[in-house]
């Protein structure tokens, strides 16, 4: 695994997005954006294990103090975190999210509850809000290589305000959980 690693050394940073908001004040992906998150994501899960843990391990490596938030990989070298069966799936869990979401594409007002409740529970967890927005741009970096030439400005658009989309949600989520204690 540590091959595919280094290929991804360097600035891993990603220009924000302007987020695009629904009259319910939620950011929404366009039907367009719709397609071509959905198109790419069939051919992204051939590799869903890989690309789920390149997302963390890049994560980890750009912000080392997500890695300590994770009370398993607190202090672990890159190589056993590379081994980790809690690595391999916490981002198996996270892909899960994904693929549910891109179940119900078409209805994303449907898959809010879930997604808020899910932000809720990572207050257990001991995640920070702000860390939620850090793993859309890694997954984007994981993906890229995958489709070469085909990569292109409004794929990663859509990717990354797939996950601005789930990043909101799950800071809603923990931001009722801490207002509820
Ligand atoms: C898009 C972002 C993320 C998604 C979709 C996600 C998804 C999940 C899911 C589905 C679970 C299984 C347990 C449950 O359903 O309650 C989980 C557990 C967990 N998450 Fe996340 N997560 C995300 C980001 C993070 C971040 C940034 C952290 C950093 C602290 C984190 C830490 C944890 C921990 C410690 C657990 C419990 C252990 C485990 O199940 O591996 N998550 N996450």
């Amino acid at each position: 695994m540590g091959c595919f690693q280094s290929r991804h050394r360097g600035k891993k940073k990603i220009a924000k997005l302007p987020v695009m908001f629904n009259t319910k004040g939620t950011p929404y992906l366009t039907e367009e954006q719709r397609r071509l998150v959905s198109d790419s994501w069939q051919e992204i899960k051939d590799n869903v294990e890989k690309v789920g843990v390149i997302t963390f391990m890049n994560l980890f490596e750009t912000h080392p103090e997500v890695q300590n938030s994770f009370m398993p990989f607190r202090n672990l070298k890159k190589i056993d975190m590379e081994h980790s069966a809690v690595l391999r799936s916490h981002s198996l869990r996270v892909m899960g999210t994904v693929d549910k979401f891109m179940s119900r594409i078409d209805s994303q007002e449907k898959s809010r509850g879930v997604i808020i409740e899910l932000g809720q529970r990572h207050d257990g967890y001991n995640a920070k809000s702000d860390y939620f927005d850090m793993v859309g741009p890694q997954f984007i970096y994981a993906i890229k290589p995958q489709f070469a030439e085909r990569w292109n400005g409004e794929l990663e658009e859509a990717w990354l305000k797939l996950f601005q989309i789930l990043s909101f949600l799950m800071r809603k989520g923990l931001k009722r959980a801490k207002n509820a204690k």
